[in-house]
């Protein structure tokens, strides 16, 4: 068989690929406006509420444009979907640990572009929401509120927590006060011992005594099983611990986020877009989940900045070879489609948006696509 080269990370295709998206998103934009898309099903990205966990995406995806572009329409958009944002707060009863994906990509991050106070002062709020839902007896952040009246699930946590914990860096970064970035720490170190096993798979939902914060079980989530290995949920656990690691210098959180990375590289069929899940018995279906890919290319270019020498530009090169897998072979250009990257998958136990472009597919390729042109710091 012959082996492929891998495209170099820093050749045209690069660019190329970053004008389809901004073009593409400008278009979209006109639909769109400030509301907040999930999955796009027909061609079309369906809606969801504001405090649903995927609201950060599309402004976050919106000031990615806006920090190279300088297109007042982007970061109007992304300022107004923003400020919908402060409605959640006050309706208490929805806000779950997604506080860090919905706040970074929005106040953080236009904090960081514009020094804006009053998106400090909204993200510092945020931050103040998530570090209460933190359990001091089991030492993890509480997932999600009951889904239906009656339900207890206080005790459980959940490995996409791990993308919420820079919220709480850059909110001890910004004031000075270390209380965030101590409860970010203590949840990565749970998360170590009980979600990311020896050989780098991950699991997706542990559950833990709330009381007495003992672990008491492990539930399948979105992967395929509580034993399986869902793809996008290594994903978060690849990226997560690499900016924990940039965040605190635990070099354990380094070889954790190494460890994974092996696993996930070890595990990609041949065009290097993952499937939903790493370990599915033979009769299961076998949708990829781009998005995964996406997050976990993502991560390796982090990666790449914290290791020196052949293991940095194996990332690296990895990475790229993702991302240009996404562009060449995903990419949804040529065709009536508001979606950049098709075959995401959201949540097949539950047979929700599989197999189409979900919003933080196109925002991790977007993002990834950035860094690689050095575009600027991450939102994180
Ligand atoms: N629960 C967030 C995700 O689907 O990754």
């Amino acid at each position: 068989m012959m082996k492929m080269a891998s495209p170099d990370w820093r050749a045209d295709w690069t660019q190329e690929a970053w004008d389809r998206i901004a073009a593409k998103i400008s278009v979209t934009s006109e639909r769109i406006g400030d509301r907040f898309p999930h999955a796009s099903v027909n061609g079309r990205y369906t809606l969801e509420p504001s405090h649903w966990w995927t609201a950060g995406f599309w402004p976050g995806l919106l000031w990615l444009l806006y920090r190279d572009t300088k297109e007042d329409k982007f970061r109007a958009i992304a300022e107004s979907c923003e400020a919908q944002l402060d409605q959640v707060v006050m309706d208490y009863y929805k806000l779950d640990h997604d506080i860090g994906f919905m706040w970074t990509l929005t106040s953080v991050a236009r904090y960081k572009l514009t020094g804006a106070e009053d998106a400090k002062r909204r993200a510092l709020l945020a931050a103040n929401l998530l570090a209460a839902r933190f359990n001091a007896k089991g030492r993890f952040i509480r997932a999600w509120n009951p889904w239906k009246p009656g339900e207890n699930n206080s005790g459980w946590a959940i490995i996409d927590c791990m993308m919420n914990l820079p919220l709480l860096h850059w909110a001890s970064s910004v004031t000075g006060d270390p209380r965030f970035a101590h409860i970010a720490a203590a949840h990565a170190d749970t998360v170590l011992e009980h979600f990311i096993r020896p050989d780098g798979s991950v699991r997706h939902i542990v559950i833990f005594d709330p009381g007495t914060g003992e672990r008491v079980g492990y539930h399948g989530g979105q992967g395929y099983s509580a034993d399986s290995a869902w793809s996008r949920g290594a994903a978060w656990a690849l990226y997560g611990m690499a900016l924990s690691y940039m965040n605190a210098g635990d070099e354990r959180h380094l070889e954790a986020a190494e460890r994974v990375a092996r696993f996930f590289l070890a595990s990609l069929p041949a065009d290097s877009v993952p499937h939903w899940d790493f370990r599915l018995p033979e009769d299961a279906p076998k949708y990829r989940d781009s998005s995964a890919g996406a997050i976990a290319a993502c991560g390796l270019l982090l990666l790449a900045k914290h290791v020196e020498g052949e293991r940095s530009e194996g990332y690296r090169s990895a990475a790229a070879r993702m991302l240009h897998s996404l562009y060449t072979n995903y990419g949804a250009w040529d065709r009536d489609e508001e979606g950049l990257v098709l075959s995401g998958t959201s949540h097949v136990p539950e047979g929700k948006n599989i197999d189409v472009p979900l919003i933080y597919g196109d925002y991790y390729f977007a993002e990834g696509l950035s860094q690689l042109l050095g575009h600027g710091e991450l939102f994180w």
